[in-house]
């Protein structure tokens, strides 16, 4: 296993992961409707020699606007199309849905994201389950089994797409009057039960051949999906055990298809909060949380260790008597390290600051202390990358600035980039078209 890891960024919405991040000082309350904020920290990444901005994307209004942005508004291969012009180097990954889209609007969207950035793009191709999202464009949500039967045929038509114009096409001889190869511009002539394209498409390949495909969650369907066609892999653990795991069944679902397990990347989400000492980082953390809901964090700490607790317990330790009778809920994987912090007797208020209900882990504390954390679950195998979500957005300043060094020192990523293209960034061979073999493994699909 390669000793470095990969690293992609995320701001949601260009604030941060926390929901109260908007109100942040020196954040533009208007992030999410404005491109530079975006492009500077996709400049901030690139200098960390960050191997991509990932914007994820979900299309509907899901947050309630008296009191928070809408999320992800921005649509991200506009905004990704603004970065590419002010970046050099760092990869491009947008989301796009199999569900909602049609596969000849996502090949040549992508491909032209490609082309106009060099080589730096990435489709993170997701399997849309939101119900909102989904009546947005008019309909119910599909089952499982019809969503993930469509995204095999959307990526194989979107990949077949992509390969309509062979690597060596384009002759561009102005004095014979050649501008192709026309033999090596085809149809690709695909109808199956979801969807159907003749093609060809009127893009030629980018100097790395097509984006990189990445793919996120949905258990097995997911696995099958990723297997088949990704080259990276979004992946939400909540302990090392289970990054492992994860990370393992993705190295195998590869094999499944003959594809090497060595090109594939998963990028593990986690949330960074940094300062000079732990307890300032702990202190950000409690001051952003201020920001938002207190009053629902609370209760909901009370449901992860089953004890009753209300706002006006949040300066106060988990009283003695009620910690008697707590209990972890083990339907929330983040409900042991709760429990764990009442018992050490923390406020409500600092259990909170440690992360025990956000989307993902927190690493939290020095650049030491992070870099530590990240070191400890890249040994343990979770699969060579992590999806970065600073708190707030001038954490990834305190990420890129404090925290790469560190890692660099330890020769556990990059000090330059070595190529110029997303599939150099992550080791990966150029593709152009259908992965080679496709088709002989049929039997394992979907
Ligand atoms: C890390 C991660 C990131 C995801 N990002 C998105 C996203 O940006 N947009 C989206 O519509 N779905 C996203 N999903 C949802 C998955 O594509 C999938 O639809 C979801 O896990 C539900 O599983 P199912 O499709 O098997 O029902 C994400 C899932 C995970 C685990």
């Amino acid at each position: 296993m390669t000793r470095q890891m990969h690293l992609t960024v995320q701001l949601i919405s260009g604030y941060g992961l926390e929901p109260a991040a908007w109100r942040w000082p020196g954040i533009d309350p208007a992030s999410f409707i404005n491109a530079d904020v975006f492009v500077k920290a996709a400049q901030t990444a690139e200098r960390g020699r960050f191997d991509a901005l990932f914007l994820a994307d979900t299309p509907v209004l899901s947050t309630d606007v008296a009191t928070a942005p809408p999320q992800q508004a921005l649509e991200p291969i506009v905004t990704l199309t603004a970065v590419a012009r002010e970046t050099e180097r760092i990869g491009l990954v947008a989301t796009s849905s199999t569900t909602l889209n049609h596969p000849f609007t996502v090949a040549r969207q992508f491909r032209a994201l490609d082309l106009v950035s060099q080589g730096r793009a990435g489709w993170n191709a997701v399997t849309t389950s939101h119900p909102g999202a989904l009546l947005n464009y008019g309909t119910g949500v599909p089952s499982r089994g019809e969503r993930y039967e469509r995204a095999h045929e959307f990526i194989a038509a979107v990949m077949a797409l992509w390969g309509s114009w062979e690597d060596d096409a384009l002759i561009m001889d102005k004095e014979a009057g050649r501008f192709a190869d026309a033999s090596r511009v085809t149809p690709v002539g695909l109808a199956g039960r979801h969807v159907a394209s003749r093609g060809p498409l009127g893009l030629p390949p980018s100097e790395q051949g097509q984006p990189v495909v990445f793919q996120a969650g949905g258990g097995l369907n997911g696995l099958r999906l990723a297997g088949r066609f990704a080259n990276a892999v979004y992946n939400n653990p909540f302990d090392i055990p289970s990054g492992v795991e994860h990370a393992a069944a993705v190295a195998q679902a590869a094999s499944t298809y003959g594809r090497s397990p060595d090109h594939m990347t998963v990028f593990n989400g986690i949330i960074t909060s940094v300062a000079s000492t732990r307890k300032e980082a702990l202190e950000r953390r409690e001051q952003l949380d201020a920001l938002g809901d207190l009053e629902t964090k609370v209760a909901y700490l009370g449901q992860q260790i089953g004890v009753p607790l209300s706002i006006e317990d949040i300066d106060k330790p988990v009283h003695q008597s009620l910690l008697e009778n707590a209990r972890a809920n083990p339907a929330d994987p983040r409900s042991p390290l709760a429990l764990e912090l009442a018992g050490e007797g923390l406020t409500v208020r600092r259990i909170l600051a440690h992360g025990t209900m956000n989307y993902h882990p927190v690493a939290l504390g020095t650049p030491d202390e992070v870099a530590d954390i990240l070191q400890r679950w890249h040994e343990a195998g979770v699969g060579k990358g992590f999806n970065i979500n600073p708190d707030a957005t001038d954490g990834l300043e305190h990420f890129v600035d404090e925290v790469i060094p560190i890692l660099q020192e330890r020769g556990l990523f990059r000090r330059e980039y070595a190529g110029t293209t997303l599939r150099d960034h992550l080791g990966i061979p150029r593709q152009n078209g259908l992965p080679a073999g496709y088709g002989q493994h049929v039997g394992a699909a979907s």
